[in-house]
């Protein structure tokens, strides 16, 4: 799968640049902005708003702007956990804190997201909702995950905490897309409830893979509590190992059969392996 040559990415990578080109270029914002945007990441979750835009029936060049405003969104979310986790090293490179301090790197996350509002706001009140809601969720999330490490933490709780700090957003960004080409309450629902499944195997993908330290284009000073360390309170290693590829495919296997419930097309199938490439494609 080379999601680069895509439509979708050759999208949202031009309107990023626009964006950065736009912008002042001797401020120290626009300093940051780029090094934040250039430093790679798949951009999953604007391709999956406007994959889920086509499904539904619209034209992912009128959906651009809301897929950048979730890319934004997303890219401040990091700032910021990464101030919360001491976050080193992100996607290779010194996280943004690390490279222009802490009260930069917050006033960044700041800007990004007013600048993911003002792109979202002439979507429309579903869209601007879904989008409110992720973040208030996101956050709520984290909070959750700044705790995970202290006292009793259970499989509820992960699961409550992972849906919230990184499922929500993938879930509005594929209910947006899917409001924004033209479907009602219940069909937006089920790209929801897609993208929630895809975002709760792509955090557990995640977490195992930092338990079994195969990451080594991120670091962090503090750790979250991850599934397959819950599960080593009551099984072997390989056990918990096991446990946690099999909720990984389970989800999929949801997110999946979601999908099939649509007309197939080209951008079924595409939503299809970049939910495959992010989650089972990935693990060990
Ligand atoms: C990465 O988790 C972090 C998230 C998925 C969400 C972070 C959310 C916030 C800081 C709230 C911000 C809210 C808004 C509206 C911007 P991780 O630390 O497990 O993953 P990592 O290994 O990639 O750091
Ligand atoms: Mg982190």
């Amino acid at each position: 799968m080379n999601i680069e040559q895509w439509g979708e990415h050759k999208l949202i990578m031009s309107a990023m640049s626009d964006m950065i080109e736009s912008m002042d270029k001797s401020s120290q914002m626009t300093k940051m902005i780029s090094h934040v945007c250039n430093s790679g990441g798949k951009k999953i979750r604007p391709i999956m708003l406007m994959l889920s835009s086509e499904i539904c029936g619209g034209d992912s060049k009128k959906s651009v702007d809301a897929a950048l405003a979730i890319e934004l969104i997303h890219s401040a979310s990091l700032i910021h956990d990464d101030l919360l986790d001491g976050g080193l090293i992100r996607r290779g490179i010194p996280s943004a804190h690390e490279k222009f301090g802490y009260a930069a790197a917050m006033l960044c996350g700041d800007f990004l997201i007013s600048k993911s509002i003002e792109l979202i706001s002439p979507f429309g009140t579903n869209a601007i909702r879904d989008f409110g809601r992720a973040g208030m969720c996101m956050a709520e999330g984290e909070t959750c995950d700044v705790k995970s490490v202290e006292g009793t933490f259970d499989e509820g709780n992960y699961y409550e905490c992972i849906r919230k700090k990184t499922a929500s957003l993938f879930a509005a960004s594929a209910s947006i897309g899917a409001y924004i080409g033209g479907a009602d309450d219940e069909v937006a629902g089920k790209c929801r409830l897609y993208g929630e499944h895809v975002g709760t195997a792509y955090q557990i993908v995640d977490d195992l893979l930092e338990y079994m330290h195969v990451q080594d284009d991120k670091k962090s000073t503090h750790e979250s509590m991850t599934l397959p360390q819950i599960y080593l309170k009551h099984m072997s290693h390989e056990d918990a190992v096991k446990r946690s590829i099999e909720e990984v495919e389970k989800q999929v296997r949801y997110a999946n059969d979601i999908l099939g419930t649509f007309d197939p097309c080209g951008s079924t199938d595409k939503l299809v392996q970049i939910t495959n490439h992010i989650t089972i494609d990935m693990l060990p």
